[in-house]
């Protein structure tokens, strides 16, 4: 594992300016004292990790992530429990889902137990960060950059930056708990196409959502549903987030589009559809055509749809808008079995409840 060298030195906010910002937390837009940095080199390797106070990076114009966004990252919490412990939530599955990124992106892996220290190094300098109450958390965003300076396309960046930094977090959607959020269906332009970067998580696939995500708002959603690049058809996932479709009844049965390669593999999509069969519901990754969502939805077959990822964590959608017209998913509202799901899910990730999986990695 690399060694990291431990410099916390540097301009700390107050206590007092501290509790202000947990107050009121708002995602990705106040971040702790303290960032963690590792290096990479191809003579080196990785190298020089350090925990250093929270800053800008120096890097030459000609730096190559500016111009051929070799960037990779990933999302994760931490929660504080009751008992006043500080807990990551599976961090060796997103060190993992990074290392699959780096590797589509042609970059360096980080080892699993290093990307691990380097989060629980942060989560521990910075735990007075780590907001209470239900529903918060501290977020954390591990990423990785190409460093070499030049414009030269011929082989990748033969140097790297692996940072991570951390932003105290409110639910994401807004205090109220979760809202039924209504959704675009974007026919014209598509997120991911088969062999492409889809199931990574590459800075660039989220540039490519911003025109997108600005249409759904101009329609008056919050959001944008992404459909498959070849038929337009294939509903694969919603904004940043995995969709379930959910067909009700005494044994709920959960559908998620299945893995096709364009699709990101989400740790909260993996997690429910464990969760599910615990809860006594049944759990496929399927196929879903946008026809076959209205179709269930007008015969009441399909009773919720909801959308899942760290950040936002469960959010119902209730309304779908479409160049073809609107339909309304069940009554339009979150529904139950959205609300069990997001209740267990967040049980384990406060320490509320059992974790038969050892999902809770306490720092
Ligand atoms: C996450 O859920 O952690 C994500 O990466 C989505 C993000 C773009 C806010």
């Amino acid at each position: 594992m690399v060694q990291f060298e431990i410099c916390p030195n540097g301009e700390c906010l107050s206590d007092d300016q501290r509790a202000a910002a947990l107050a009121q937390p708002s995602f990705g837009r106040q971040f702790t004292d303290h960032m963690v940095t590792v290096r990479w080199t191809e003579e080196r390797g990785w190298h020089d990790g350090r925990l250093e106070p929270y800053g800008p990076f120096t890097l030459p114009p000609a730096t190559s992530v500016f111009h051929y966004g070799q960037a990779v990252f990933e999302g994760m919490k931490a929660y504080r429990h009751d008992s006043g412990s500080i807990a990551l939530f599976r961090p060796m599955a997103n060190a993992e889902r990074f290392n699959r990124s780096a590797r589509r992106l042609a970059m360096p892996e980080l080892p699993v137990d290093t990307f691990v220290r380097a989060v629980e190094l942060l989560v521990t300098q910075d735990r007075d960060w780590v907001p209470p109450g239900d529903g918060n958390s501290l977020y954390l965003r591990p990423f990785m950059i190409a460093t070499q300076p030049g414009l030269g396309f011929t082989h990748p960046s033969s140097s790297y930056l692996f940072c991570v930094i951390a932003s105290p977090a409110a639910p994401y959607f807004g205090p109220s708990g979760p809202r039924a959020l209504t959704v675009w269906l974007c026919d014209d332009y598509v997120r991911a196409a088969p062999g492409g970067t889809g199931d990574a998580k590459a800075a660039g696939n989220y540039a490519g959502a911003f025109l997108a995500t600005r249409q759904a708002t101009a329609q008056g959603c919050d959001q944008v549903v992404w459909l498959d690049a070849a038929e337009h058809r294939w509903v694969e996932e919603m904004g940043g987030m995995n969709l379930f479709f959910v067909y009700g009844g005494s044994r709920p049965r959960i559908v998620t589009p299945k893995l096709t390669g364009a699709l990101l593999p989400g740790i909260t999509r993996d997690s429910l559809l464990t969760l599910a069969g615990e809860l006594g519901m049944a759990a496929e990754e399927d196929r879903m055509s946008t026809s076959r969502w209205q179709s269930d939805c007008a015969s009441g077959a399909l009773t919720e749809t909801f959308a899942c990822g760290t950040a936002a964590v469960i959010s119902p959608v209730g309304t779908v808008r479409s160049t073809t017209g609107d339909w309304q998913i069940g009554d339009g509202q979150p529904g139950p079995v959205t609300h069990r799901l997001r209740t267990a899910l967040l049980d384990i990730q406060y320490g509320r409840g059992p974790d038969p999986h050892h999902w809770v990695h306490k720092v």
